[in-house]
């Protein structure tokens, strides 16, 4: 029974010091404010005034520290003009050599055009023999046909070739044959006045052409070929 009356005591003198406890008034004091109603004026006070543009003065004080003022500065402004003028004159002057100097190595040589199309005197050539010169690098075979070897060649009907082109489409003049020197296979050399036909004979794996140039015999699929030529007398060839 005394213990229960103790502890009775206790509790009520605990709640007691709580409720008068200086902290706690101030926290009920604090609550009390923050849940009052406020009350906001959107009049400006009669004294106020807002600042002008000008009154607010620069925020990037570099802008009028260090710009350049033209105006006040005429001969700096024409010493700039002067300058720019000199370094665009100078840009365009070199980029027109580069332009001059481009095109012009566009164009083909003095020496590249002489060899893009040579002449060739075949007076001395005697009937039945073929003479080989060069045009850009090539052989090219020149033979002057017998009266027999033309009509020979023109009695082939186009039923026998491979390539079929008739003898009179491949030359200017009957008695003179002009073809390109290389192998229509793999592009060897052939030997004149060899094989099968009495034309050309390659030896690299056995074609045979006629005297007119056209494959008859082995792997070749096409006949010489026969340069662009014109004569430019009796016996003078321009090949090119
Ligand atoms: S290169 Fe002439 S036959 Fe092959």
């Amino acid at each position: 029974m005394n213990a229960a009356m103790t502890s009775f005591r206790l509790a009520s003198r605990l709640s007691t010091r709580a409720r008068t406890s200086p902290l706690l008034s101030h926290g009920r004091a604090l609550q009390s404010s923050l849940f009052q109603p406020q009350h906001y004026s959107t009049t400006p006070a009669p004294h106020s005034k807002a600042p002008a543009l000008h009154e607010l003065g620069s925020v990037d004080h570099g802008y009028t520290a260090d710009r350049i003022d033209h105006i006040a500065e005429p001969e700096r402004r024409a010493f700039t003009y002067l300058l720019l003028s000199g370094v665009r004159f100078a840009y365009a002057s070199t980029a027109r050599v580069l332009v001059v100097k481009f095109v012009s190595s566009m164009s083909a040589s003095a020496d590249v055009l002489a060899l893009a199309s040579a002449e060739f005197d075949v007076g001395a050539v005697a009937p039945g023999k073929t003479i080989t010169v060069k045009w850009r690098g090539k052989p090219v075979f020149i033979r002057h046909r017998t009266p027999a070897e033309i009509s020979t060649e023109a009695g082939v009907s186009l039923a026998q070739l491979r390539d079929e082109e008739t003898d009179d489409d491949r030359t200017l003049k009957p008695e003179w044959l002009v073809v390109l020197g290389i192998c229509t296979h793999l592009g060897c050399v052939p030997i004149s006045g060899a094989g099968d036909y009495n034309g050309w004979f390659c030896p690299c794996h056995g074609s045979h052409y006629d005297v007119s140039g056209r494959i008859r015999k082995g792997p070749a699929p096409l006949n010489l070929e026969v340069p662009p030529y014109k004569f430019t007398g009796d016996t003078k060839i321009l090949i090119g």
